[in-house]
């Protein structure tokens, strides 16, 4: 009897969260398509670094692919499972010109996506990235996927839209979707935009590093490997049409995080305090008890081993760019 290996198709698969996801995949035995369309938010260089161990993994395909324009049923033949995981990050950068960025990366190409994967004969799951930024400043904390979202953010209106677009096509056509809304996702490869990433590259390289508002704002920072196993097992579980958080479950505030890097740095950088951003909810605190029923989620990685992982990744990488390896 032939052996027949399963497929993934995983978008944005050069990101951050894009590229662990797909490593695990590969791990799990799954053949994996990994479609990436290199925007320019971020150096190309950190995606292509990204992307390379991928490159040479036997089962790993590779295609540049923007959703937002590009055919998307080649790359859908055969899949078993959708992750969703590109789109057009930050919070804070997503106010004025730059919001045609973020309905074509987050909108437009998630309409397309799940128009074409409506025709998909073979398809288990699709598993939509979300974001926390959906609730905006709630006013009631932990927050529920029963809270009423107000996003606060341009950012965070595109990954509504986007999450609506999803459940109205469980809704019409029985599309087996299922959405997670990550809270601050951060580890190795973590985005150069935010703050641990920043904060850990100025302690390391000794410059002063900046803090929006009082520092005194919180998030339920999540590690890297629990949004990894949290969207494999929402892949494998038989519900869909759910909304669900993803987060860390252990809420901490900027400051305590930066006194923590501090201690594993060793490092004494100045900090200098600016206004609070515009878009910048005061504090995130997710309810997972969702996830937990449905697909028996719970973070693993306590925050300090979290953060050392990070601090030492970022070590490596800054030392490989000093030495002109890229
Ligand atoms: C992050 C991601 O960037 C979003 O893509 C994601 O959707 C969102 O999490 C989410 O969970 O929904 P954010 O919470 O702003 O957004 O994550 P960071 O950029 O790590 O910022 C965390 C906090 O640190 C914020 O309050 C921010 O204002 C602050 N910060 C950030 C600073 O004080 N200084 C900096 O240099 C950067």
């Amino acid at each position: 009897m032939a052996f027949f290996r399963k497929r993934a198709l995983v978008t944005g698969v050069a990101g951050f969260v894009g590229s662990h996801l797909a490593e695990r995949l590969l791990a799990e035995g799954l053949d994996v398509t990994g479609v990436d369309c290199f925007t320019d938010y971020y150096p190309i260089h950190i995606k292509q670094a990204n992307l390379a161990p991928l490159l040479s993994r036997p089962g790993f395909t590779f295609e540049p692919l923007d959703l937002s324009q590009d055919p998307i049923e080649p790359v859908l033949e055969d899949v078993s499972y959708v992750f969703h995981q590109a789109g057009q990050p930050g919070v804070r950068a997503s106010w004025g010109r730059t919001f045609q960025s973020y309905t074509a990366h987050n909108v437009d190409a998630t309409q397309r996506l799940l128009e074409a994967a409506k025709g998909c004969g073979n398809l288990e799951k699709l598993v939509y990235a979300s974001s926390s930024s959906v609730y905006g400043a709630a006013v009631e904390l932990p927050m529920t996927e029963r809270s009423l979202p107000r996003p606060l953010s341009p950012y965070g209106v595109t990954k509504l839209a986007a999450e609506h677009l999803c459940l109205l096509y469980h809704a019409n056509f029985g599309l087996p979707v299922m959405c997670l809304r990550y809270f601050t996702v951060y580890g190795p490869r973590q985005r150069p935009d935010m703050a641990f990433n920043k904060f850990i590259t100025a302690l390391l390289e000794d410059r002063p590093i900046t803090i929006y508002g009082d520092g005194e704002q919180t998030r339920d920072f999540t590690y890297v490997d629990d949004v990894v196993e949290a969207n494999w097992r929402a892949a494998l579980c038989p519900s869909a049409g759910e909304v669900c958080n993803i987060a860390g479950g252990s809420r901490s505030s900027v400051n305590a995080v930066l006194a923590l890097l501090r201690d594993l740095t060793g490092s004494s950088s100045r900090i200098v305090y600016e206004s609070r951003q515009d878009g910048d909810p005061e504090h995130t605190f997710a309810d997972t008890s969702r996830a937990r029923s449905l697909f028996d989620y719970q973070p693993l990685v306590a925050q300090e081993v979290g953060l050392r992982n990070e601090v030492e990744w970022r070590r490596q990488t800054l030392s490989r760019d000093l030495a002109g390896v890229v």
